[in-house]
């Protein structure tokens, strides 16, 4: 057998004594889709970074093709052909497709940049490996999938024969993840040697030639996927001890307490009409960038409809005022956590904390009982990170997911939009949060989920409504609609 592309022996790492990953092993052959697993802060991220050279570890070595590599710098990395699509997008959203792909490799004559090089030459990697995707569109404007693939196909038009994917799929539905899926595929084929994180144990089962499973930044094991099963995978990452919760159970709701009446936006939305009651959780499903993205902005007060109402227990909201919207009890839980709901500087206690405060009016901040508040709600979430109180970027992703949603759900809403509520969360921590918002629904909380995961709408909602083309164009009961129904609504197919 040849030597793998790439070898790791006795890594270890540690954030201020604090250790984050201990004495990990670790072999990649080229054309091996080698999955990486573990709980949210078992050290996946760590390890990505430390192969991709944006973090130097204590100890331990890096063989490259049987030769040692040596220390590393994110230049050399590259140059060897290691190559990273890290769990945040890093693509520049104002800039084109085509800029993104070739981004500091423009083609110049003298001073001037050729962009028609640059359209052909981003065209032609594009088709090089399937993906259709028009080169002159701004980033920004494309769907979730697509701006992953643009990630990717730059990672490899780079010269990419290591590609590491952490959670590439993780706020995708399954038609897009396939699109995810089918590029991983083909790169195997050609021999790029590719490391995938993903919490979705079906997909890396199906994806994967060989998995090693972390815990508490040891490696427990690594197996190859056939003959592995989901449980096998669960044991290991938990050691035993995950609880995957079962479907709700039916509650009768309550008085009518969300009433969106003809909301509109001119653009992605023409005409909603959507209620939903207390203790009702209505899942909204449809194509990424549809309608349902557009809800964020007009139930947060960030953006003003142009025609139509919104009601909270029969009492109109001010359109397009975050205030009034939450003096009617409306919470928003976004599902772009760093962007949009978190404040990554700023410490875990303090992004635990900032939305009770925001709502208690106070002006000043006593910090002895911030930090005793805060101390609950970590516990209540189960917020783990290896230092005290660090800031919010240094969480592993899914602890980030937590911060997020203990910032939110204890405030008392009388209505709570959740977005992805358990993107990037493994699987305990996702039966926990599962039964947080079961918690809400029982204390008469009107609930709206959007979530690319149609098993967490089917165990979640009541009923789902399905946005397509700005307005609703389908309703289910959840005891009326099944798991491929959901998945073909959401994708865009035809419902029967
Ligand atoms: N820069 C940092 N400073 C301090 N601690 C850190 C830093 N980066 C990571 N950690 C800690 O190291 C541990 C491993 O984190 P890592 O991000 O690797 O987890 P992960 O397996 O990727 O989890 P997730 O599934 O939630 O993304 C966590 O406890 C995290 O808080
Ligand atoms: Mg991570």
């Amino acid at each position: 057998m040849t030597a793998p592309l790439l070898s790791l022996r006795g890594v270890s790492k540690s954030f201020g004594g604090a250790r984050a990953l201990i004495d990990i092993d670790l072999d990649l052959h080229a054309g091996e889709v080698h999955a990486l697993l573990g709980m949210n802060g078992a050290g996946k991220s760590t390890l990505v970074e430390i192969i991709s050279a944006s973090l130097t570890p204590d100890t331990g070595t890096l063989s490259v093709a049987g030769e040692p590599a040596g220390p590393l710098t994110p230049r050399r990395a590259r140059q060897i052909g290691i190559t990273t699509v890290h769990q945040r997008r890093s693509l520049v959203p104002s800039l084109s497709v085509a800029e993104n792909l070739l981004l500091g490799r423009l083609p110049r004559r003298g001073p001037w940049v050729r962009w028609d090089e640059i359209r052909r030459s981003a065209r032609a990697a594009l088709d090089d490996i399937g993906v259709r995707i028009d080169v002159t569109a701004p980033v920004r404007t494309l769907p979730a999938a697509q701006q992953v693939l643009v990630e990717i196909a730059r990672e490899v038009h780079a010269g990419g024969r290591v590609l590491i994917l952490d959670e590439p799929t993780a706020a995708l539905g399954g038609g897009d993840a396939a699109h995810v899926h089918e590029l991983v595929r083909t790169l195997s084929q050609r021999g790029v040697g590719i490391v995938y994180v993903s919490h979705h144990l079906d997909e890396v089962l199906a994806l994967a030639d060989s998995i090693t499973v972390l815990r508490d930044g040891r490696r427990v094991t690594t197996v190859p996927a056939e003959g592995t099963t989901v449980s096998d995978l669960v044991t290991s990452m938990t050691g035993g001890k995950a609880d995957i919760g079962q479907r709700r159970p039916a509650v009768e709701p309550g008085p009518v307490v969300l009433d969106l009446v003809g909301i509109g936006t001119g653009d992605r939305l023409r005409e909603l009409n959507l209620q939903v009651r207390a203790g009702e959780v209505v899942g909204v499903l449809g194509p990424a960038g549809d309608g349902q993205s557009q809800l964020f902005g007009l139930l947060s007060g960030t953006r003003r409809p142009r025609t139509g109402s919104i009601l909270v227990d029969g009492r109109p909201v001010r359109p397009g005022s975050v205030r009034d919207a939450l003096r009617h009890g409306i919470r928003c839980v976004t599902g772009d956590r760093l962007a949009l709901g978190l404040i990554p500087e700023l410490s875990v206690d303090e992004n635990v904390t900032l939305a009770t405060r925001a709502l208690s009016g106070r002006p000043f901040v006593r910090w002895p009982a911030l930090h005793a508040m805060a101390a609950e709600a970590r516990d209540r979430y189960r917020v783990v990170s290896i230092a005290a109180d660090p800031p919010v970027r240094a969480l592993s992703g899914g602890n980030q997911q937590k911060v997020l949603l203990a910032k939110w759900l204890p405030t008392g809403g009388r209505v709570c939009l959740l977005e992805e509520p358990t993107n990037g969360v493994d699987v305990a921590a996702k039966a926990e949060i599962h039964e947080l918002v079961e918690g809400l629904a029982a204390d008469g909380t009107a609930l709206l989920l959007t979530s690319s995961d149609v098993d967490e709408v089917l165990r979640l909602a009541d009923r789902v409504v399905v946005i397509r083309g700005g307005a609703v164009v389908a309703e289910r009961t959840v005891a009326q609609t099944s798991r491929d129904e959901l998945v073909t609504m959401t994708a865009g197919g035809t419902a029967a």
